[in-house]
């Protein structure tokens, strides 16, 4: 019997879903049939909401759900301790990774895989991710953890418990469009491990945490962190040019530029740049804006005189250049993203959980000499 082959995936439909529509020859994206731009208007906590539960909450809901969310933040002492004694030669990710393994054991859901207890063990992970992540980060720069802001919006939340002081409304703001843009995009690699790891019915904790070791990978989450060095790397707009002329007649990845469905300009990256374009105007300073900007019709140019078809940014490059303006160390920058992207892995492994075929591939076999 034949099989359809195509090399990564590539076009394959995988399976049925109702989360997130992406016509990438257009650059359309939405998220339960809200277009990016009514997106960004909204709060992560409705947002995430609307993820999960497959509609928008009343005010009641809203205020209930983002309530809970803020009593969730606090972690207990011992994951506290696990995060102290990781290897500060490692990253956020690998932190978050074995801290959220641990406190997988601690959960009182362990055992329960039913959707309430999902929907649980979901929201636990939602609201803890950042009190992780800004744990981590301060820990490894020997300044102590710091107890969550109850006051303080998710995004707000974050930033306070990393750098120690409340935000801006402006960065606030800013950050937890970030958090919106990043939390779903359809079959992405992450995503789709989660959603096959959810298949095989195991744990809701395992199938994020696979989410995450694929998140990690430069062609992915990665890229951010990339992004973000590259421009440190570049460190003037008039050294731009030689270094994209410099990647391409190496052939070297363009970190945040290209993308696997969208043939257009993807349209997260056009909020992710007004969003730099406005923090960098509030701080006064344009450098890492105009690095970006100019790295952006480089490369247009040399791929269309090279390869005669435009490039174009994806999530990961403005994102990168915003996090820059919001003093996010670069070594944070995919466990950021996986601090928004929760939201999307919880809603998938659910929709996976609740019509479940497992995930099982072919491989064509290619005979080897023996
Ligand atoms: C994310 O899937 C998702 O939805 C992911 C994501 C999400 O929200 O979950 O959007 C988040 O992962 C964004 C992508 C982050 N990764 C990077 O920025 C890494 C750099 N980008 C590339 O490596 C690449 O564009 C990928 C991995 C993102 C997509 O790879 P594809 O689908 O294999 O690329 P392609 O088939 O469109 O590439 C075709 C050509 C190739 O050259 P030719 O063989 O035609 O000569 O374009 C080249 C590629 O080599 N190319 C690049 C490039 N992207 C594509 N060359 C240099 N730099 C790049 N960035």
């Amino acid at each position: 019997m034949e099989h359809n082959f195509a090399k990564g995936l590539e076009n394959i439909v995988a399976l049925e879903s109702s989360i997130t529509f992406i016509d990438g020859e257009k650059g359309i994206l939405e998220y339960r049939g809200f277009d990016i731009a009514e997106l960004a208007d909204m709060s992560y906590e409705q947002v995430s909401y609307m993820l999960i539960y497959g509609r928008l909450p009343d005010r009641n809901e809203l205020k209930s759900f983002s309530d809970e969310l803020k009593e969730l933040r606090t972690i207990s002492d011992s994951a506290f301790n696990v995060i102290r004694f990781c290897n500060y030669n490692i990253e956020a990710m690998d932190a978050l990774r074995t801290t959220i393994s641990f406190m997988s054991h601690c959960d009182p859901d362990l055992n329960d895989n039913s959707p309430e207890a999902n929907i649980r063990k979901g929201m636990r992970m939602i609201a803890r991710f950042p009190t992780v992540v800004a744990s981590f980060s301060r820990t490894k720069h020997g300044m102590e953890e710091l107890e969550p802001d109850p006051e303080l919006s998710h995004s707000a939340n974050f930033l306070y418990m990393l750098r120690g002081t409340r935000p801006s409304e402006l960065e606030a703001r800013i950050l937890e469009t970030d958090f919106i843009l990043s939390a779903d995009h359809e079959l992405n690699p992450s995503t789709f491990t989660a959603r096959t790891i959810a298949s095989t019915l195991s744990d809701i904790h395992s199938s994020v945490i696979g989410g995450l070791c694929a998140l990690k990978g430069p062609l992915h989450g990665g890229a951010r962190m990339a992004v973000m060095e590259a421009i440190d790397e570049i460190g003037s707009v008039d050294k731009v040019e030689n270094f994209v002329i410099g990647k391409v007649e190496k052939h070297e990845k363009l970190m945040g530029f290209g993308h696997r469905v969208y043939k257009t300009y993807d349209p997260r990256a056009k909020v992710y740049k007004k969003l730099a374009k406005e923090i960098a105007e509030d701080r006064g300073d344009m450098l890492w804006f105009d690095i970006a900007e100019r790295m952006e019709e480089i490369a247009y140019r040399e791929f269309v005189g090279k390869k005669g078809k435009p490039i174009y940014p994806n999530v990961d490059f403005y994102s990168g250049v915003v996090y820059k303006y919001l003093d996010i160390p670069s070594k944070l920058a995919t466990a950021v993203f996986a601090i928004g992207r929760i939201s999307g892995w919880i809603a998938h492994c659910l929709e996976q959980y609740s019509d479940n075929r497992l995930i099982r591939p072919r491989a064509k076999f290619v005979r080897s000499e023996k």
